[in-house]
């Protein structure tokens, strides 16, 4: 059995309202799962191995719960647009490059050595339309030591010819992925991943929806992004009540644990759907701001106790930084705030930081948290040069770290109890 011992200021947010600081502890873990935080070490432990961190923060990796792999040459490109243009004119040509498997090494090793260097311990990641690419990104993830859900995306209609999948082959190569990769790896699994409503057949989401279930694989999507979205999602879908019930319709809203991303323009009747069927939200502040696409009210889903969590959404986002992230879901909440005459109240620090770690962690199972039974996912900071000015709490170097930091400061990462080093040279 492994056991390590890690000694530092211990921080995280077992629930999103307060932090649970834990100064110059120990914190134990076993099998990589943490069995205890002591302030002193009881002898039982005396014999592990201690790595003492002394004045550092170690605090849970970080959890990105929506990116696309593919985009990733195209970050910082062509947010010029909103949504459906931006997809066309930029997106699908980058996203048709991936049927050449050098290319995708290479765009995957640095998006991985990203991920690893701004401390993302987990993802919930879309690959592109083909399968060869997927499993390459999948086996790339497994080889990192870093956790994900990888899916290939579907699509049978309204896209670019090149990325316009046989519904057949679609379906049968999903499946072939599901079976390949679903037992391969405790740490990085398939998800079954229909692009959004307007590019899936009746045919794709109902055959989606039955490899979801039978093989009982988890789904994500994108959801009430952009208003002219929407409208086309009502007029493929004319009976449905609304958009979300188009998925739910389908059986691909929360039959299998499912991630929505964006959930802007939800009706509280989809809100409330989505709590029922205990569907996530991936709140992506950066992209919802580079695609002028509007600010999601986090706030009202919190309330109605939908599970949210923080996403890049790469290459719609523009970073791949959590901390960013956190930072941006704080400001847009301020916003939403003014924009519902101070109804919605903003974000605290602490609801940003559980978003960003135990919110989307929850998705991954104990993750996220230093809690007993937690799958210790974590990253060690060296904030010295940060905070060396006036004396400060633990949270208040926390805030700076995730305001004002970047990944130099993050001096080490683990998953599971594994260190990881910087995945491909
Ligand atoms: N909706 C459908 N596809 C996409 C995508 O690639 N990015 C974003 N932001 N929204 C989408
Ligand atoms: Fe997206």
């Amino acid at each position: 059995m492994s056991k390590i011992v890690l000694k530092g200021n211990i921080a995280f947010t077992p629930t999103k309202e307060k932090f649970q600081i834990h100064k110059n502890s120990y914190i134990i873990v076993e099998d990589g799962k943490v069995v205890d935080i002591c302030s002193e070490l009881d002898k039982s432990y005396k014999n592990y191995t201690i790595q003492d961190f002394s004045d550092k923060l170690i605090i849970p990796g970080f959890v990105d719960l929506h990116l696309h792999a593919p985009q990733y040459p195209n970050r910082g490109l062509g947010l010029d647009k909103e949504l459906i243009p931006w997809l066309e004119t930029y997106t699908f040509p980058e996203e048709g490059k991936y049927s050449d498997l050098d290319y995708s090494r290479k765009v995957f090793s640095r998006l991985i050595n990203e991920l690893w260097r701004v401390g993302t311990t987990r993802s919930g990641v879309f690959a592109s339309i083909h399968k060869e690419s997927t499993k390459l990104l999948l086996d790339m993830f497994i080889e990192s030591g870093l956790g994900a859900y990888v899916g290939k995306v579907n699509m049978d209609r309204n896209t670019a010819p090149y990325l316009t999948e046989n519904t057949r082959a679609s379906i049968v190569d999903t499946e072939e992925i599901i079976k390949e990769y679903m037992n391969k790896s405790s740490l990085v699994k398939p998800i079954v991943t229909p692009r959004f409503i307007p590019t899936c057949s009746e045919e794709l989401l109902e055959s989606l929806a039955g490899l979801a279930i039978d093989y009982k694989i988890p789904v994500q999507s994108h959801l009430n992004e952009n208003k002219s979205e929407i409208i086309w999602v009502k007029e493929l879908f004319p009976n449905s009540e609304n958009y979300a019930s188009v998925y739910d319709d389908f059986n691909l809203f929360g039959q299998t644990s499912t991630i929505m991303a964006h959930c802007i323009y939800n009706t509280d009747e989809e809100i409330d759907l989505m709590a029922k069927n205990g569907v996530y939200a991936a709140h992506c502040p950066y992209s919802n701001y580079n695609l002028s696409s509007g600010i999601m009210p986090v706030r009202k889903f919190l309330n109605k106790g939908v599970p949210v969590g923080l996403g890049s959404d790469i290459s719609g986002g523009n970073s791949l930084s959590i901390p960013n992230i956190i930072a941006g879901t704080i400001q847009a909440s301020k916003m939403a705030w003014i924009n519902s005459n101070k109804e919605l109240a903003p974000l605290t620090f602490s609801e940003g930081f559980f978003l960003g770690t135990k919110g989307g962690g929850s998705f991954f199972g104990k993750v996220g948290s230093f809690e007993k039974g937690y799958e210790f996912d974590a990253l060690v900071i060296d904030d010295s040069s940060l905070s060396d000015i006036n004396e400060l709490s633990i949270e208040e170097r926390l805030q700076k770290f995730i305001y004002i930091g970047d990944d130099r400061y993050i001096v080490e990462r683990y998953v599971k109890g594994r260190r990881i080093e910087k995945p491909f040279d």
